[in-house]
């Protein structure tokens, strides 16, 4: 790509000959060709000194992403990689985004008198910002986004600059950047229009007097700081603010009623911080450019004004985890270019049919999740045929699904789980056909009713994750189950269904998690359980396709899943009446995390190949049947952080070392011949005489103890969840 620097000598030696023949040749044509030849081909380079500045930057960096293959001393450093000058060879831009650049910012870029545009970003730059280039007289853009740099922005002398800062675009975001804010440094951005500070460590007050000394700023991004303290009421004077961004701080306080001031704002998020008061207030009716409204995860409380509906150009509203209460105002019909309503977990009340959806034609994302919203859903939502996402979990709804839904043609998520919706059948009936539903959430609804058997229902073919727990239905586990043959979360949990877990279901072949704990369950294990194919290796499920959720799920109290990918692998058959032996098979299932059979009435020993799950965070035995002694090579289990077989038949005794050591007397207690010191009965020392670490080398055990540390926090999460089961 880069021309040989030889091979550029040489041009350069020829252009000054060309030079030389035509001025003894021509005198008025000369001058022409040398206008030309100067716009297109300069014959002088930038100067000594400018060539130097760079060579000084390029110096001070460790790693130079290649650049001096092309930064060579002696040639036109106009022509240099990212390099670019202006008719009088002075450097006005330099640009190396992503060039894996290390080492520290050298301040001999502030040399560069000419220099207007500098952008580093993405690189792994790390050490200060100099202040050379903040108090610059020429850069108009700084672009040093998604560095290392770290430090503190140092204030820039408070008596005014000797010749104006000309930046427009300082982009610092995304760095490690720390301390306060310093005001007087943004008193002499003049000139300023968009100010990224976002994903720092800043810390203190958001500056009070932005636009008193920035009066042309359009965009202030903040978010992803720690940012403490109000919202300052000065931000109402930034006529020109299209874009605030502040979320994820630690702001508190109300909205000042100046910030209603900057009619110019599109943006306005402010999500995630201590922010509290009520919106029914008249003078945010001044928003209404408003395209983007953002609250979420504050304080917020009182009603949705009815001023929203003058928020004509509104596309993303975000009032999510708030205290807002009320009913939906019917104003939300005339916002008629809606795309996202999120108002999750809040207090509203009253009747979802207040608004009028068939206005809102653009809406592909409706959540509602967690309000007190009563009666039925209302049919104009059916002629939102854009609807992508529609959750209405965690109310107090009624009825049964209507047809229309299947006008909804990109439905790819519903979750309509604890509600009280019924007829099981009517809901699957219709459901079957909706081709692109990807993730269904109906669970803790139609209590009492039974479970279809159905042989006429199929279709599901995109189905990948079905909850229908908790809604105690009867039935068996039906055979339609099996031809939604992309299904890879199952949840039929807290029923009451009853027959054998059937053959079939290795046949759902992306099948990693099932979770059918709490039925009346009976028979013995299948042994093709034992060939689930997602769950005999580890590979299979790192391969798959890691489909974005189009609503993150949460499931118990702080996890969230972004991804389907991101579940752990888990067979739950807790809580049901199995019998017969644990397969000595259990051991091919090599991308477990999560074994419970614990609570049914399984007989035989704990087989060995149990030790063959070196993945599993969580083994559970515990009341059943169970005999015999307790495999040794379980402390090889470097990731168990759960474990219990409480409440069997077991003796002999407890494996010592590995995770062994950090389990409780509870893990083993009710199995009158077990043995061990973490029981009041001790192992004769004919018995205690076992290798501590079998076959684990030491360095190898060091290693996964730390990972094994690292995962038993993450997996008490894990386990807590999975008791809880509150997936919606
Ligand atoms: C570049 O070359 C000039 C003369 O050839 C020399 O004076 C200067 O020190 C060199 N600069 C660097 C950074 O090596
Ligand atoms: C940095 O922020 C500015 C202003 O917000 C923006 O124009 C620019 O694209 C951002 N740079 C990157 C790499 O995102
Ligand atoms: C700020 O910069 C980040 C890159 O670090 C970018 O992703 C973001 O979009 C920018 N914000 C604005 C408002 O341009
Ligand atoms: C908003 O601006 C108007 C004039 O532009 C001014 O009269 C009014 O006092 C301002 N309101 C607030 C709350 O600052
Ligand atoms: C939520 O709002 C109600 C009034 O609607 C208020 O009484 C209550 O204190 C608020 N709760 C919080 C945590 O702000
Ligand atoms: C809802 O809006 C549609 C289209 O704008 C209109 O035809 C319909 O009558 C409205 N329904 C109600 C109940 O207002
Ligand atoms: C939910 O709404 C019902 C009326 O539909 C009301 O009786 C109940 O108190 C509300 N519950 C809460 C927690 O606000
Ligand atoms: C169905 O979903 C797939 C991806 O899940 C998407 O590519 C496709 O466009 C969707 N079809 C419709 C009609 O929305
Ligand atoms: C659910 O609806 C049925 C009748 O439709 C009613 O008897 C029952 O009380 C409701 N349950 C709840 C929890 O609201
Ligand atoms: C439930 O739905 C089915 C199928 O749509 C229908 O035949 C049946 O009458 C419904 N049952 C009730 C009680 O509405
Ligand atoms: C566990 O067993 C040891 C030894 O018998 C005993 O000292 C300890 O109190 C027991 N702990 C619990 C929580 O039962």
């Amino acid at each position: 790509m880069l021309a040989s620097p030889k091979y550029t000598m040489k041009k350069l030696q020829l252009h000054s000959k060309t030079y030389s023949k035509v001025l003894q040749m021509h005198y008025l044509g000369v001058a022409l060709v040398l206008m030309v030849f100067c716009l297109l081909s300069p014959s002088s380079s930038c100067t000594e000194q400018e060539k130097n500045s760079l060579l000084r930057f390029l110096a001070e960096l460790s790693q130079d992403g290649g650049l001096s293959s092309s930064w060579r001393n002696g040639t036109d450093c106009c022509k240099w990689e990212g390099v670019a000058c202006k008719q009088d060879r002075m450097v006005r831009h330099v640009s190396l985004p992503s060039k894996g650049l290390k080492g520290h910012i050298s301040r001999s870029l502030g040399a560069l008198t000419g220099l207007q545009h500098l952008d580093l970003s993405e690189n792994l730059l790390s050490g200060g910002l100099p202040r050379e280039l903040l108090s610059s007289s020429s850069i108009v853009f700084l672009d040093v986004s998604l560095n290392q740099l770290n430090g503190t922005l140092r204030q820039l002398s408070s008596s005014p600059p000797a010749r104006p800062i000309q930046l427009q675009v300082l982009n610092i975001s995304s760095n490690l950047f720390a301390g306060q804010f310093p005001s007087a440094t943004w008193k002499a951005m003049e000139n300023l229009m968009a100010l990224n500070a976002s994903n720092n460590n800043f810390i203190g007050r958001v500056p009070a007097q932005f636009c008193n000394s920035s009066p042309s700023l359009a965009v202030l991004d903040l978010c992803f700081n720690k940012f403490s303290g109000s919202i300052p009421p000065g931000l109402g004077d930034c006529s020109k603010l299209r874009e605030l961004k502040a979320g994820h701080n630690n702001l508190s306080g109300t909205l000042p009623d100046e910030l209603f001031n900057a009619t110019s704002l599109e943006y306005l998020s402010l999500q995630n911080n201590d922010l509290h008061g009520v919106l029914d207030t008249a003078n945010m009716v001044s928003l209404r450019n408003l395209v983007t409204l953002d609250l979420g995860g504050n304080r917020f409380s009182g009603k949705i004004p009815d001023y929203i509906g003058l928020f004509k150009r509104l596309e993303n509203l975000h009032l999510n985890d708030n205290n807002m209460s009320g009913e939906l105002p019917y104003a939300l019909s005339n916002c008629t270019n809606l795309i996202t309503v999120d108002l999750k977990r809040n207090k509203l009340s009253g009747e979802l049919t207040n608004v009028n959806f068939s206005n809102l034609p653009k809406l592909k994302t409706l959540d509602l999740d967690s309000n007190n919203l009563s009666g039925t859903v209302p049919e104009s939502i059916y002629s939102c045929s854009n609807l992508t996402a529609l959750r209405l979990s965690t109310n107090n709804l009624h009825g049964q699904l209507s047809s229309r839904i299947g006008n909804l043609k990109h439905l790819s998520f519903l979750s309509l789980g604890k509600n009280n919706f019924t007829n099981i059948t009517n809901a699957l009936q219709i459901l079957k056909s909706s081709k692109n539903l990807s993730t269904l959430f109906i669970g803790h609804n139609f209590r009492g009713e039974i479970l279809p058997q159905d042989e006429t229902i199929d279709g599901f073919g995109n189905l990948q994750v079905l909850d229908i727990q908790g809604c105690q239905f009867s039935g068996r586990i039906p055979v339609w189950i099996s031809r939604a043959a992309n299904l890879q979360v199952l949840l039929l949990c807290g029923n009451r269904l009853t027959g054998p877990i059937p053959g079939w279901i290795n046949s759902l072949s992306h099948l990693f998690y099932m979770d059918v704990s709490t039925n009346r369950l009976t028979g013995q294990i299948p042994l093709t359980l034992m060939e689930m194919p997602m769950l005999k290796s580890t590979e299979n499920i790192t391969h798959m396709n890691p489909r974005v959720f189009d609503l993150t799920v949460t499931n118990g109290p702080s996890l969230e899943y972004r991804t389907i990918t991101s579940f752990p692998a888990v067979l739950n058959l807790r809580n049901n009446c199995l019998t017969g032996v644990i397969p000595p098979q259990i051991g091919q299932l090599k991308a477990l995390v999560v074994l419970d059979f614990s609570f049914n009435k399984l007989s035989g020993q704990i087989p060995h190949s149990v030790c063959n799950l070196t993945n599993l965070q969580v083994l559970d035995l515990s009341s059943n049947n169970l005999a015999g002694a307790i495999p040794v090579a379980l402390n090889a289990l470097h990731f168990l952080s759960a474990f219990s077989i409480s409440n069997n038949n077991l003796e002999g005794p407890i494996p010592s070392g590995g995770q062994f050591d950090t389990f409780q007397n509870s893990s083993f207690d009710r199995n009158p011949k077990l043995c061990g010191s973490a029981l009041t009965q001790k192992c004769n020392s004919a018995e205690a005489h076992q290798p501590i670490i079998p076959s684990a080398k030491q360095a190898d055990y060091k290693v996964a103890f730390v990972i094994a540390f690292g995962a038993f926090f993450g997996v008490g999460v894990l386990y807590d969840q999975l008791v809880l089961s509150r997936v919606h």
